[in-house]
């Protein structure tokens, strides 16, 4: 069994030396429970270096690169720039997708760039509430699926996080129920399988993200189906996110 992965993403939260002194605190946990849980945090990409200045057991993450090494794209990071300062990824976050208009063939191809320089993507997926209203989840799941994972190979499966994420939940306080959250990540691993095998998809850890909090979180981590959580706003209180942790520690 591989161990529980708590992420927390921060968003465009936090300057540099705030994040170094959030990390700072959070490091401790990590160091408490990292027997039982991998604990990830991403900062903005500014703010990488001075959280990676001061954790050890508590993994970073970026919240995005570009798909090419390096190149005239302004603006943009590459994982070949992250990789000094992270070991994951959040690639295709919704807010990428819906906000930046980030499509799956995008994904596929960030999802191979962090790949080639052994990052660990967390794939997001998930539906908009149009689609969940319309009995559309399986089919939107399925193609985020298909398109974003198709520059990979089985063995890399075995190395990527998906994250099942409705977006109508993320940020809202709505909570997705944990049995739709157990049928969603089902559909995931089942995509998953009928294109890597069995074996692959059995490795492939699934985390659930959506106004996550400390009073939540239980009810997510007793799923058979879920290795894990994404953390967006309780992730910058300490406290918070300290506690979720800390309850992903307790054996299933
Ligand atoms: P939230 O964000 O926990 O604030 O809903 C989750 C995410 O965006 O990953």
């Amino acid at each position: 069994m591989s161990k529980t992965l708590i992420a927390g993403n921060w968003k465009m939260h936090l300057t540099a030396e705030q994040s170094r002194g959030l990390a700072e605190r959070v490091e401790k946990t990590a160091v408490k429970y990292s027997k039982a849980v991998d604990v990830v945090v991403c900062p903005t990409h500014v703010c990488l270096p001075a959280v990676a200045a001061v954790t050890k057991k508590l993994s970073v993450g970026a919240q995005n690169i570009y798909f090419a090494d390096e190149g005239a794209f302004t603006g943009e990071v590459s994982a070949n720039q992250v990789k000094e300062f992270v070991r994951y990824v959040i690639v295709g976050h919704s807010e990428r997708r819906h906000v930046f208009g980030e499509l799956n063939e995008m994904v596929a191809r960030k999802a191979a760039a962090c790949l080639r320089h052994n990052l660990t993507p967390i794939i997001c997926v998930g539906e908009i509430g149009y689609e969940r209203d319309h009995g559309e989840t399986v089919q939107v799941l399925n193609d985020q699926i298909a398109t974003g994972l198709t520059m990979l190979t089985a063995a890399e499966i075995e190395q990527i996080v998906i994250a099942y994420e409705p977006v109508w939940a993320i940020g809202t306080g709505e909570n997705a129920k944990p049995e739709d959250v157990a049928a969603a990540a089902r559909t995931i691993n089942q995509a998953i399988q009928e294109m890597f095998g069995a074996a692959a998809a059995s490795k492939c850890r699934i985390l659930y993200g959506g106004s996550v909090t400390a009073a939540t979180a239980a009810s997510y981590l007793a799923l058979e189906e879920i290795s894990g959580l994404l953390v967006g706003g309780a992730s910058l209180n300490e406290h918070e996110f300290n506690d979720i942790v800390e309850q992903a520690s307790h054996d299933k």
